[in-house]
C-alpha cells in the first residue's frame, strides 16, 4: 500500500522552519491539505504554503502561539469554521533554550513545558471533536529527543519537557485510542535546524554525528524524520497506539 494522504486535513504546528515545514511539505507531496502554524516566522510560513499550493494541494496559514490556550482555541475555531475537519496533528512546535539546570529560572522551566508538554494538552483537546469524526483513524503526532531519556549537556529543560511528552502521550492513549485516534511520538536524532544550531559545541556535535550512526557518511536530515512522521499519520499505522519511534540512523544502541 503507498501512502496516499488524498482528501486528508493535516495541521502542523510550528511549520514555518525545520522539521515542521518538512513535514507539511511531505505531507502535502503524498496529497493532504496542510494548514502551516508559525508565532514569528511569517515570511517563512507563506514560503512553505506558497510550495504545498505549488504541489497541487491547498494550505492555510496560522499564527498561534501553541503555548497559550486561546491562541489554540482560535486557531481551531478558524479550522472549524473554515475548513471543517482534520485528520492528522503534529504537534511539532516546541521551544526551550539550552542553558544548565543550575541557573534556570522559573521562567525558563515554564517556557519549556508550557510549548513542548501543555501545548499538546491544548492541541488534542480542540482538535479531539474533528479528529474522531472522521471516516479513517485520526492521527496525532509529537516530536520528542533523545533527551527525554539521557542526560545531555544544557539540555535538562527540554529533556525533561520531553520525557514528560512521551508520558502525556501514552496516558492520551488510554482516552482517545478507543474513541477514534492514535497518537505517537517520533524520537528523532540531531538535525540541524535553527534551534539545533544554537546548542553549545553545534559544529562538533554535527560532524562528530556519522560515528554514532550506522548509515554510512549518511547524516538525518528533517526529511527524514518527516517520512517516519508520514508513516504515522497514515493508515500504515493503524495498529500503533502510544508508542515512541526512534529515526536516528542507529545513533541511540550506541546510547547517543
Ligand atoms: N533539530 C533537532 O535536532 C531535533 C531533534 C529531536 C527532536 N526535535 C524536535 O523537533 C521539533 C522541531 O524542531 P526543529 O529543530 O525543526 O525546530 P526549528 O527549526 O527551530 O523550528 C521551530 C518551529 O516551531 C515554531 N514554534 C516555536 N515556538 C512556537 C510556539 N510557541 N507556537 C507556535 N509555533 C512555535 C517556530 O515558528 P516560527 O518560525 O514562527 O518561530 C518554528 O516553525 C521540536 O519538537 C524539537 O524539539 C528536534
Amino acid at each position: 500500500m503507498n501512502i496516499d494522504l488524498t482528501n486528508k486535513v493535516a495541521l502542523v504546528t510550528g511549520a514555518s522552519r525545520g522539521i515542521g515545514r518538512a513535514t507539511a511539505i511531505r505531507f502535502a507531496q503524498s496529497g493532504a491539505d496542510v494548514i502551516v502554524n508559525y508565532v514569528t516566522s511569517r515570511d517563512a510560513a507563506e514560503t512553505a504554503a506558497n510550495e504545498i499550493i505549488q504541489l497541487g494541494r491547498r494550505a492555510w496559514i496560522i499564527k498561534a502561539d501553541v503555548s497559550e490556550k486561546e491562541d489554540v482555541e482560535m486557531m481551531f475555531e478558524f479550522i472549524c469554521n473554515e475548513i471543517g475537519h482534520l485528520n492528522i496533528l503534529v504537534s511539532n512546535a516546541a521551544t526551550g533554550g539550552f542553558r544548565p539546570l543550575l541557573t534556570a529560572s522559573n521562567k525558563n522551566f515554564d517556557a519549556a513545558f508550557h510549548t513542548n508538554v501543555l501545548a499538546l494538552m491544548y492541541l488534542v483537546q480542540s482538535a479531539m471533536p474533528l479528529l474522531e469524526k472522521g471516516t479513517t483513524r485520526g492521527k496525532v503526532i509529537t516530536i520528542s529527543s533523545h533527551g527525554a531519556i539521557a542526560g545531555l549537556p544544557m539540555y535538562g529543560l527540554v529533556g525533561a519537557s520531553k520525557a514528560a511528552l512521551e508520558s502525556l502521550v501514552r496516558h492520551f492513549t488510554l482516552e482517545i485510542g478507543d474513541r477514534g485516534v492514535n497518537i505517537n511520538v517520533v524520537r528523532a536524532g540531531l538535525v540541524a535546524t535553527d534551534s539545533s544550531r544554537r546548542l553549545p559545541n553545534a559544529d562538533k556535535l554535527f560532524n562528530d554525528q556519522i560515528n554514532f550512526t550506522q548509515v554510512g557518511e549518511r547524516i538525518l536530515l528533517p526529511e527524514d524524520v518527516a517520512n517516519t512522521i508520514l508513516f504515522l499519520a497514515s493508515p500504515l499505522s493503524d495498529m500503533i497506539q502510544g508508542e515512541t519511534i526512534t529515526i536516528d540512523g542507529g545513533a541511540a544502541i550506541r546510547g547517543a
